[in-house]
């Protein structure tokens, strides 16, 4: 599915809708990544962005070939909430790889499986409607409730990237977790 990005794109779990991005929804993320709290684990955010470039870079997202961003939207029917964001990035159709992000940007939603629920939704596109066969992500290795989440999902941690990311001055671990196609047909 090369032109998948073209389609409509229509990706549900029991509790949420997983709907491209679009730069109305920029103004409510932007109170995410400026806030240290939930973005402490990335190094590009520096609690400055202004909606102008948090415009741009959604623009970004949209009109690259190799990244697919989409928000997380509670929808019970009542109402609608973005909740957070996740997307494949790094989209490699010659070795039918992509790197997985997720951010649950509204904390006080940490915690009631919306992150589970959406990497299984979004595994279920990337392996079935893209056809892709590895999805990998790198994660902070004290970062260990993300690193539990993910197991929990399927990955396995394939190494240890050491001294891998500079922040607050100092360089910390990753590890690299990944899974694979024939890995999550078997859990489904
Ligand atoms: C990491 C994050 C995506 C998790 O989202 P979430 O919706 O709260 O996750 P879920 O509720 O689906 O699952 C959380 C799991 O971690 C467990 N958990 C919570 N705190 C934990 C901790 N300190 N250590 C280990 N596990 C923990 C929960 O119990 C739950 O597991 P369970 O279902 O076995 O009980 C969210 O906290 C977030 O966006 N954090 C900031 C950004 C970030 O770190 N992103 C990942 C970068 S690699």
């Amino acid at each position: 599915m090369r032109n998948w990005k073209e389609k409509t794109i229509a990706i549900s779990s029991e509790r949420l809708s997983l709907v491209p991005i679009e730069g109305g929804d920029g103004r409510e993320i932007l109170e995410w990544i400026n806030n240290g709290e939930i973005v402490s684990n990335f190094q590009f955010f520096t609690g400055a962005f202004s909606i102008e470039e948090e415009s741009r870079y959604l623009t970004k997202m949209a009109d690259s070939p190799t990244d697919f961003l989409l928000g997380l939207f509670i929808n019970n029917g009542r109402f609608i909430e973005l909740i957070g964001t996740c997307g494949l990035h790094e989209i490699d159709f010659k070795n039918d790889t992509a790197r997985l992000g997720i951010i649950i940007g509204k904390k006080e939603h940490w915690n009631e499986g919306y992150a589970r629920e959406a990497i299984r939704a979004l595994l279920g596109f990337a392996f079935n409607a893209m056809n892709l066969h590895k999805i990998y992500l790198n994660v902070f290795v004290t970062n260990g409730k993300a690193v539990h989440l993910y197991a929990q999902v399927g990955f396995r941690i394939e190494g240890t990237l050491r001294s891998e990311y500079k922040i607050r001055g100092g360089y910390v671990d990753m590890y690299r977790m990944a899974i694979l196609r024939e890995e999550w047909k078997k859990s489904v």
